[in-house]
């Protein structure tokens, strides 16, 4: 896909990752609708990329992902305000594993909605231009995590929806490519929650062990995510592929056997 003039939807665009994937698709020439649930941190995002990029080109839209009613209102905002829409990146999530039925509300159910409703406005059947869709997920979505059971569950969710979506939509030709990231850790603010009783519940006191694991990984830069993003964007061959972005491979792809059944190739 050729980014120039096309419209982005970020979920989670007020730091972090999100942040990251807005400016980069700002400097391809996108124009983005930023979604939030914090307000305050959504605004200030706005106001310092107001500073690089015209004002015109995003618009940012508090919205609470998990709920139904919010995110449809945010689509429909952002579809009406730039009269299109052609990407959406669902990467909001958190860490929380006391609470942990709003891990899997805003990981995994938000993601699955996000991506449906992504599709009603893009596959060509409804009228739309055709798109795509990155699932933001995790290395936590390919192997088990221990201490953060339910994020790592809502990460598996994330990949084994998107990968059957994906076949959906090319057997429905629906021209949406939906595909997924799964970095590392990332230095952003998600990781100060696994010192929080608040988010870690029971599993608090493994807080030194989790420390361990991410020194072991290392941390990636958030643009390093934004830069995957562009790739998969870009290159309109792909579509159902988990790519990975760890320190010591860089961004690549996770590679498996065939699948099974392949609905379109009947
Ligand atoms: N940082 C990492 O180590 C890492 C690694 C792999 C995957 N991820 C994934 O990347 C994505 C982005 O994480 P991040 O590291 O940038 O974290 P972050 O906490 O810095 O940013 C997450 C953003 O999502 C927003 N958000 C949270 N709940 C929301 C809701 N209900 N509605 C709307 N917005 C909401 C937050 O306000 C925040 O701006 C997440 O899905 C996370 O699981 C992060």
């Amino acid at each position: 896909m050729h980014l120039k003039d096309k419209v982005a939807l970020v979920t989670g665009a007020a730091q972090g990752i999100g942040n990251a994937c807005a400016h980069a698709l700002l400097e391809k020439g996108c124009k983005v609708g930023l979604v939030d649930n914090n307000a305050e941190v959504g605004r200030e995002s706005k106001n310092n990329l107001d500073k690089q990029f015209d004002t015109q080109r995003t618009i940012f839209i508090p919205c609470d992902v998990s709920h139904e009613e919010q995110l449809k209102d945010a689509f429909k905002k952002i579809f009406e305000h730039f009269g299109r829409l052609d990407i959406v990146v669902n990467n909001a999530g958190v860490n929380n594993e006391k609470n942990w039925e709003v891990t899997v509300q805003i990981n995994l159910i938000s993601v699955i909605r996000g991506t449906y409703i992504g599709l009603d406005y893009m596959k060509t059947e409804n009228g739309g231009n055709g798109g795509a869709i990155v699932n933001i997920a995790s290395l936590a979505g390919l192997m088990p995590v221990p201490f953060q059971p339910v994020y790592c569950a809502s990460k598996h969710g994330v990949i084994g929806f998107t990968r059957s979506v994906a076949m959906v939509s090319k057997a429905g030709k629906y021209d949406v490519r939906i595909n997924t990231i799964c970095p590392s850790f990332v230095n952003t603010p998600i990781l100060q929650s696994i010192e929080k009783e608040e988010n870690m519940g029971q599993y608090l006191t493994y807080k030194e062990q989790l420390k361990d694991m991410i020194n072991h990984y290392g941390l990636l830069p958030p643009p390093l995510i934004a830069e995957g993003l562009i790739k998969i964007l870009e290159d309109d061959t792909l579509n159902g592929e988990v790519m990975k972005i760890t320190t010591n491979q860089g961004i690549h792809f996770h590679e498996y056997g065939p699948s099974p059944f392949q609905p379109d190739k009947k």
